[in-house]
């Protein structure tokens, strides 16, 4: 049996249902064009009957993705599958991926449907989705609190129908490692035709078990693994793509498998998203985080001085973590700063780079050094997030120990200037009132933060607000050396994420 192990991203599907993360389409082709870089067989890039922008999304997607497979995720109804069809037909490898639920429990309250009617569709919509393309994964949707003889008799419907991928998600998060890795035992054993498919896992985190779920069903003879950059995903996350395919290649001497993943450009992919979708990364985050490969106690650092092997198991070159991130400042020209951009990542068009250059030279102005982080920051704010219905033109604000907090904002709202001042309880207070009064939203704060992005006073600070408006939530980030003004960004951001989020038609 082969050793390679199918790496199948969905950050771009399961990780946008992370509450908050909301991405628009240029920001999800970003963040594709970054995943097919980083090597993934598979690309999911959204789900394209639930929203407009699903739709678009895949289908840029799929224009631009020349290497890696791109996935559409549908129910199991011919109207999804055909649209699903109708937005990745573009790509140079589609694959069409269809669900149905397999768990008493879903069944009964959710599908109220019979076993015989799912095991039915089971098989009808991999025949249609077959009509389009021979690439076709099937998924039993918790499949881990299935019984396993209707979950076998299902994915043998599917089989017997074509699919050439099997995916069983522990859509829950409700596994236990040994006990997994026995239910793809058993599969394996029961699936009629199961060596001439890929046996694919789709593991939740929501007892932390992910990653070893994944590990022990690869054990068992799975050879897909669906997984989210820095495990991003619904409630507790899924699998998270960097400390599998690191587990598996610092453990190679170990388990023996391998995948095309180029480690080097983790670094990159994990902050890209990060800083795109707002979910900002715990600092002892396996792999990625800030801590993971600080060493504090005297006694690791008089080791790592000595001989880094002493407590590094993996090098932080390895997943690309730069050793400076000092990069440019105000003398820096245009070429400097193609270039680094290019590094970290990022190939703009000539117009869109000079937006950003004009945009790095203001910051310039005020900040004498340029961090990677910086730049990022220009890149997602002036670039990728486009302005939707309302842009910040202006703000003022008045604040101190002697004086009423006052704010003066100028919007644009879907195109027309709008000026408004109002009072709060401090400048923050007054901002997100004015904003409020402005647009007219409705919606409630639940959390605000600030961060600087690098160090020292003159830093950018970066400020994250989390909104809720009628059950959903959203993350908005802004970034300015003033942090006023970076409230007011972030909390226009996470009001034009709210407007972007009430087009979704169908949510998962
Ligand atoms: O968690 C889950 O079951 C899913 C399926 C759609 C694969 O996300
Ligand atoms: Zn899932």
């Amino acid at each position: 049996m082969s050793k390679l192990v199918k790496i199948f991203d969905t950050t771009l599907r399961d990780g946008e249902q992370s509450p908050g993360a909301t991405m628009n389409v240029a920001e999800k082709v970003r963040i594709a064009e970054q995943l097919e870089k980083l090597n993934v067989d598979i690309i999911e890039a959204g789900f394209p009957i639930s929203s407009e922008g699903d739709f678009e999304a895949v289908k840029e997607i799929s224009k631009k993705i020349k290497q890696s497979q791109v996935a559409a995720l549908s129910r199991t109804n011919s109207k999804d599958i055909d649209r699903a069809w109708e937005a990745v037909k573009g790509a140079k490898y589609p694959l069409l991926h269809t669900f149905i639920s397999t768990s008493d429990i879903h069944l009964k309250h959710q599908l109220k449907i019979s076993k015989q009617e799912v095991i039915r569709i089971a098989g009808q919509s991999v025949a249609r989705a077959k009509r389009y393309t021979p690439n076709v994964e099937f998924s039993a949707m918790d499949a881990t609190r299935s019984d396993v003889e209707f979950l076998s008799a299902v994915c043998n419907a599917a089989l017997q129908a074509g699919a050439t991928t099997i995916n069983i998600p522990d859509t829950v998060g409700y596994a236990i490692p040994s006990e997994f890795g026995e239910l793809i035992q058993t599969l394996r054993q029961r699936l009629k035709g199961v060596e001439k498919v890929t046996l694919s896992v789709h593991c939740h985190n929501d007892l932390g078990l992910a990653v070893a779920n994944s590990l022990a069903a690869i054990q068992n003879g799975a050879r897909q693994i669906e997984c989210t950059i820095n495990g991003i995903g619904e409630r507790a996350g899924n699998t998270s793509l960097e400390e599998m395919v690191m587990s598996l290649r610092t453990r190679k001497d170990l388990l023996g498998f391998h995948t095309r993943i180029i480690p080097r450009h983790i670094y990159t992919t994990s902050r890209l998203v990060s800083k795109i979708t707002g979910m900002v990364i715990q600092p002892n985050k396996a792999v990625v985080g800030a801590n993971a490969f600080a060493h504090e106690s005297g006694i690791h650092q008089d080791g790592i001085l000595k001989e880094k092997l002493t407590y590094e198991i993996m090098t932080p070159e390895s997943v690309g973590i730069p050793k400076t991130s000092l990069v440019l400042g105000k003398l820096s020209g245009r070429h400097a700063f193609r270039e680094r951009l290019k590094e970290l990542g990022y190939r703009l068009p000539e117009a869109d780079l000079e937006r950003a250059f004009g945009r790095f030279k203001q910051l310039a102005d005020k900040k004498r050094d340029i961090f990677d982080e910086d730049i990022e920051s220009i890149v997602v704010e002036e670039i990728l997030r486009m302005p939707h219905r309302f842009k910040l033109v202006y703000i003022n604000v008045v604040a101190g120990n002697v004086t009423v907090p006052t704010a003066t904002v100028q919007l644009e709202v879907d195109g027309k200037l709008i000026q408004e001042a109002g009072f709060g309880d401090g400048p923050v207070d007054a901002t997100f009132k004015t904003i409020k009064k402005i647009t007219r939203t409705r919606s409630h704060l639940l959390q605000f933060a600030i961060n600087a992005i690098t160090s020292g006073t003159e830093a950018q600070g970066e400020v994250t607000v989390r909104l809720e408006e009628k059950g959903q939530t959203v993350i908005g980030q802004g970034a300015d050396t003033d942090v006023i003004v970076a409230s007011a960004k972030a909390y226009i951001n996470a009001l034009n994420k709210i407007e972007f989020k009430k087009q979704k038609l169908v949510g998962m």
